[in-house]
C-alpha cells in the first residue's frame, strides 16, 4: 500500500463490510514483509514480552522496550496503521502518566492508536489519552496485564451475566472516546453482538467470525511457535521447520569446513599477499 492506512480508511471498512487484516509484529525485518501485503494493521503487542523476551507473562514490557521495537517496525511499514499496546504500569499509576507515555509512542514511534487494556476503572484514562490528541482502542475480554490477579486466562462472556457487562462496558469505551475496539477471547456471540451494535471498528483476537476484522500474533502465523497454544491460534505457514532446517545445515557445513568456501570469502588485492610476504619476511623474530 502506497498511502497510510488511517483510523478513517477502518471505519469506511466496517460500513461496506470488508473484513479488515491485523498482525501483532515487534521487528523491523517482519514488518518490512507485512507491509508488502493486504494486512491493514500493525500492533506492537506486549506480547512482544513474551514472544520476544521469553518472559511467561506479558508484565515485564516497558515502555523504553516498546517504544524502541515499535519504531522499528514503522520503520518497517511506513504506511500500515500502527497501534502500540501500553504496558503494564504505564497507564494505571496516574493520568499525567498515562498522556506522557502515549505521547511518546506518537512522538517517537509513529504511532497512530494506542491500545489500552481496559474496565470500566479505566474509563478516565481513555478519555485523557484521547482528549489529548490520540486515537485510543480499548483491549476488552481477556486482558493479559490482570494474570497475577485471576490466575489463569479464560475465555470472556460466556456466560449472559458476562456478556451483559461486557456489552455495556463496550459502550461505556465508545463513550469515553475510543475509536475501536480489541476484544481478546470474548464468545463469539457476544462478539457479534459487539460489533453489530458500535460504529466503531472491532478487531477480535479469539472472538469469533463476527468482528470487523481479526488479529493474531506474526509468531502464531508465521508457525515460529511450538508448544500450547490458544484454541484459536492458526498458523499459516511453517517457518519455524524451514528455519530450523536451516540452522542444521548451517551448522553442519560450518562443522563439515565446507562453509566458507571461495566465493565466500575477501580476498587481498593482486601482488599484495606477495608484497605483505616480503613485508613481514623481513621483520626480525
Ligand atoms: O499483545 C498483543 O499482541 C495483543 C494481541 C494478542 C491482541 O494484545
Amino acid at each position: 500500500m502506497n498511502t497510510k492506512v488511517t483510523i478513517a480508511d477502518l471505519i469506511k471498512a466496517k460500513i461496506e463490510g470488508k473484513k479488515i487484516a491485523a498482525v501483532s509484529c515487534y521487528d523491523y525485518l517482519t514488518a518490512r514483509l507485512v507491509a508488502q501485503t493486504n494486512i491493514a494493521m500493525v500492533l506492537v503487542g506486549d506480547s512482544a514480552a513474551q514472544l520476544v523476551l521469553g518472559f511467561d507473562s506479558t508484565l515485564p514490557a516497558t515502555m523504553d522496550f516498546m517504544v524502541a521495537i515499535t519504531a522499528a517496525v514503522r520503520r518497517g511499514a511506513p504506511n500500515v496503521c500502527l497501534v502500540a499496546d501500553m504496558p503494564f504500569l504505564s497507564y494505571q499509576v496516574g493520568l499525567a502518566e498515562a498522556v506522557k507515555n502515549a505521547g511518546r509512542f506518537a512522538v517517537d514511534a509513529g504511532v497512530q492508536i494506542i491500545k489500552i487494556e481496559v474496565t470500566n476503572a479505566h474509563l478516565d484514562v481513555i478519555k485523557k489519552v484521547s482528549d489529548a490528541g490520540m486515537a485510543v482502542m480499548a483491549h476488552i475480554g481477556i486482558r493479559p496485564q490482570n494474570i497475577s490477579k485471576i490466575g489463569r486466562l479464560k475465555a470472556e462472556g460466556t456466560t449472559a451475566e458476562m456478556a451483559v457487562e461486557l456489552i455495556e462496558l463496550s459502550k461505556q469505551v465508545v463513550d469515553a472516546g475510543a475509536v475501536c475496539l480489541l476484544l481478546e477471547g470474548v464468545a463469539a456471540e457476544v462478539a457479534q453482538i459487539i460489533t453489530k451494535n458500535t460504529d466503531v471498528p472491532v478487531i477480535g483476537c479469539g472472538s469469533g467470525p463476527g468482528c470487523d476484522g481479526q488479529i493474531l500474533v506474526a509468531p502464531d502465523i508465521l508457525g515460529l511457535t511450538d508448544g500450547p497454544k490458544p484454541k484459536f491460534s492458526q498458523s499459516f505457514g511453517q517457518i519455524g521447520k524451514a528455519s530450523l532446517e536451516a540452522f542444521e545445515k548451517y551448522a553442519a557445513e560450518v562443522t563439515a569446513g565446507t562453509y566458507p568456501d571461495n566465493d565466500h570469502c575477501y580476498r587481498m588485492k593482486q601482488g599484495h599477499l606477495d608484497t605483505l610476504k616480503k613485508m613481514t619476511d623481513r621483520r626480525p623474530e
